[in-house]
């Protein structure tokens, strides 16, 4: 029998994950804690535009056991029911023993941050989550909590922190370093020997030169490169880079 998963925060970032622990098959999710009463999550929680327009579209049926996005219905997110808010995780802690933080992360890794302690402070399990779509090397370490999306790599000898995403297509080259509660984005690049701070977030396609380190509480943007170690925490953007705060 699977064991069950409680699922932190239900938006886009959430469906991307619910997509990844279905195919890894590991747990049931039995629902999704939002951080507001479900009387005022809005009537279309769980309906992207493209979900709520699907006359005519052709629908990927759902695989044995799993939900169905075409299902998608108010109060639900994919499926799966929304079962409480932040106020009911010291009672779902002692009924599930598994929690995902699903909440995403880009300027502030605060709310994710504050799910981590708190799970962990009540006793929750908070597992990794790999997508079979990605490759981590046996030699590589991964902390509690983070999710290795689709796509992406995590290569010799690299060690994740707790409690970070790494979003899909992202490559983490050999002997790489996070800190804890990063995103590294889709398809960012951490290349070899490289070191990125706790609580920062590498945008997506950004590369990261090898051997050089980011800070701590730093946001690099989308599309950036990067090619020296940077000695400033703050808001980094383009080609070349510059810091704008
Ligand atoms: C860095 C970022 C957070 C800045 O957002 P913001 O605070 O709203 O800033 P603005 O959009 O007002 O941009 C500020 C300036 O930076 C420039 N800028 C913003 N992002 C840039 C980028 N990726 N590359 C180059 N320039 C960029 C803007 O053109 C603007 O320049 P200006 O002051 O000369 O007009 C945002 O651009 C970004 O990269 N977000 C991450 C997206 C991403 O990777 N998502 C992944 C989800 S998985």
């Amino acid at each position: 029998m699977k064991e069950k998963l409680v699922l932190l925060g239900g938006g886009g970032h959430c469906k991307s994950c619910i997509d990844v622990i279905q195919e890894e098959g590991r747990f049931e999710i039995v629902g999704i804690v939002e951080g507001v009463p479900a009387s005022e999550v809005p009537a279309s929680a769980g309906m992207t535009s493209a979900s709520a327009n699907l006359a005519g579209a052709v629908v990927i049926p759902a695989k044995a056991g799993t939900a169905n996005p075409a299902t998608a219905v108010a109060g639900t997110v994919l499926g799966y029911p929304i079962i409480g808010t932040d106020d009911d995780l010291p009672e779902l802690v002692k009924k599930y023993r598994n929690f995902l933080i699903t909440v995403g992360q880009i300027s502030k890794p605060a709310v994710r941050i504050k799910l981590f302690e708190t799970i962990r402070s009540l006793g929750g399990h908070l597992p990794v989550i790999v997508s079979p779509h990605a490759y981590v090397s046996r030699s590589a370490l991964v902390g509690a909590g983070t999710i290795v999306m689709h796509n992406v790599v995590v290569n010799a000898e690299a060690q994740i922190g707790v409690n970070c995403i790494l979003n899909t297509g992202a490559l983490i080259e050999h002997e790489a370093v996070t800190g804890d509660h990063c995103h590294i984005s889709t398809y960012a690049i951490l290349n070899g020997q490289c070191t990125v701070g706790s609580r920062t977030f590498i945008g997506s396609r950004t590369v990261l030169a090898n051997n050089i380190s980011i800070p701590d509480d730093t946001l690099v943007s989308a599309g950036s490169v990067v090619l020296r170690t940077l000695e400033q925490p703050g808001t980094y953007i383009g080609n070349p880079l510059r810091k704008i705060r």
